[in-house]
């Protein structure tokens, strides 16, 4: 605190105390003197919504302080900021919609109930004249809604491109450093307490898609509906392809791509790609997250941090906790979202272009290359270079064939990958993956 006074005394509703919420009560009381001194604040939860009160945790809270029902924190005058991590798009949506209604500003970390119900809820936000924070929904514990709120606010973004989701580069980064399967990387990455209750949100590529959506929101002022995303998970990413990948110089990541064409269409996308292994975003392992953001006027800025996890995560809420503080004791500065356009158009996936990795499982005989470059030389799809490697031919008469393509369309590669699977030549579902020239 810097002039002297007392502390202003905000208590604090808490939905849900699972691994962010336990870490939010206990790095709040770990650094209290330190948030006060900063924010002239003396933050306290005053009550907490949990579903199973009996079940084991790994904070220790005053059994008074717990209720089993989310509407007594909303009834509760004496809280003014309510923190939502219950997950979900449905409960989490009645109880953010009720806190807004009774004044309480909203903190919350859901990235799904954001990206698929956030323009009611901002609405909602504006006609209650009450802010709602979500630093905690991208990223983890990286700052980087702030950055894209302030720090970047006099940009243009021309382009993000981002790891966001922990779980998945743990499982690259696992199976690629250390070979492991598929299935143990995941029970490990579930073990740290990065993966989401449900992993088939992590792994479909959802999770990515829905921290995309709210940044490309945020970045180009409009809502981009959820079915405008092309969403793809690591979950048909094989060891095969990782191995691959690396021989050829590159490192496959599960990237978010939102992108601002000149037409001003604007492409969201999250796929596992290649990454070039040059490129910073090639070594960001575990589960860590790293998001580049290309501004008009700034250029290139790096934001690397941890982007899952009890600590990390909290870091974020807390810092919504802060701004909230900030906003109950000197004004509100905004309203926690800048979806200052009311228009603006995503662009179809198919018309999307990039290079682009093929693998091919193909019969051992002449003529099989020809056949290929064929279907793509009809659909004017120019190769780059091909690989046979002859330490993987198969006795079994077959041998892997990659192909690397040149800029195409997302449209006319699908065309191109169908009609080669259909080659008497190739024995198995192709394998294609963008490549992410990052440039
Ligand atoms: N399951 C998410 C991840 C947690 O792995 O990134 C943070 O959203």
């Amino acid at each position: 605190m810097t002039n002297g006074s007392s502390p202003r005394p905000i208590r604090i509703g808490l939905a849900g105390l699972g691994n962010v919420g336990a870490g939010v009560y206990k790095n709040l009381l770990k650094n209290a003197s330190l948030i006060e001194q900063r924010t002239g604040a003396a933050l306290t939860i005053g009550k907490i919504a949990v579903r199973s009160p009996g079940k084991a945790r790994d904070v220790e809270v005053p059994a008074e302080m717990i209720t089993t029902d989310w509407r007594a924190l909303i009834s509760d005058d004496s809280l003014a900021i309510i923190v939502e991590l219950i997950g979900g798009t449905g409960e989490a949506f009645d109880l953010v919609s009720a806190a807004l209604k009774a004044k309480k500003i909203v903190v919350t970390g859901n990235k799904a109930l954001l990206a698929e119900r956030g323009k009611e809820l901002f609405a909602l936000a504006e006609e209650c004249g009450v802010p709602i924070y979500f630093e905690a929904a991208v990223a983890g514990g990286i700052p980087i809604i702030q950055a894209l709120q302030e720090g970047l606010v006099a940009n243009h973004i021309k382009s993000i491109h981002g790891i966001i989701n922990g779980t998945c580069n743990y499982i690259l980064s696992r199976m690629s450093q250390a070979g492991l399967s598929y299935d143990s990387a995941l029970q490990e990455a579930q073990d740290k307490g990065f993966a989401e209750a449900d992993p088939y949100l992590d792994v479909s590529g959802w999770d990515a898609a829905h921290k995309a959506i709210i940044l490309a929101s945020l970045s180009y002022g409009f809502w981009i509906p959820p079915q405008d995303v092309h969403v793809e998970g690591i979950d048909g990413v094989s060891i095969e392809d990782i191995q691959f990948a690396k021989r050829l110089g590159y490192t496959i990541k599960l990237l978010a791509v939102i992108r601002a064409d000149e037409q001003g269409l604007i492409e969201v996308r999250t796929q596992p790609s290649l990454v070039p292994n040059n490129h910073v975003l090639a070594s960001v392992n575990g589960s860590f997250n790293a998001v580049v953001v290309n501004g008009d006027i700034v250029g290139e800025t790096l934001f690397y941090g941890r982007g899952a996890g009890q600590d990390p995560t909290s870091s974020s809420v807390i810092s919504d906790l802060c701004d909230a503080a900030a906003s109950l004791i000197y004004g509100f500065r905004h309203s926690g979202f800048v979806p200052i356009g009311l228009y603006g158009k995503s662009k179809p996936i198919d018309d999307t272009v990039s290079h682009y990795y093929l693998r091919l499982l193909v019969t051992d005989e002449p003529g099989v290359l020809a056949q290929v470059a064929s279907v793509l030389g009809a659909r004017s799809i120019g190769i780059s270079s091909v690989i046979q490697p002859e330490d993987l031919e198969s006795t079994s008469g077959t041998t892997s064939l990659v192909l690397m393509i040149h800029d195409a369309t997302m449209g006319q590669m699908k065309e191109a990958v169908q009609a080669i699977q259909a080659l008497g030549s190739v024995r198995e579902k192709p394998s294609c993956l963008r490549v992410e020239t990052l440039g």
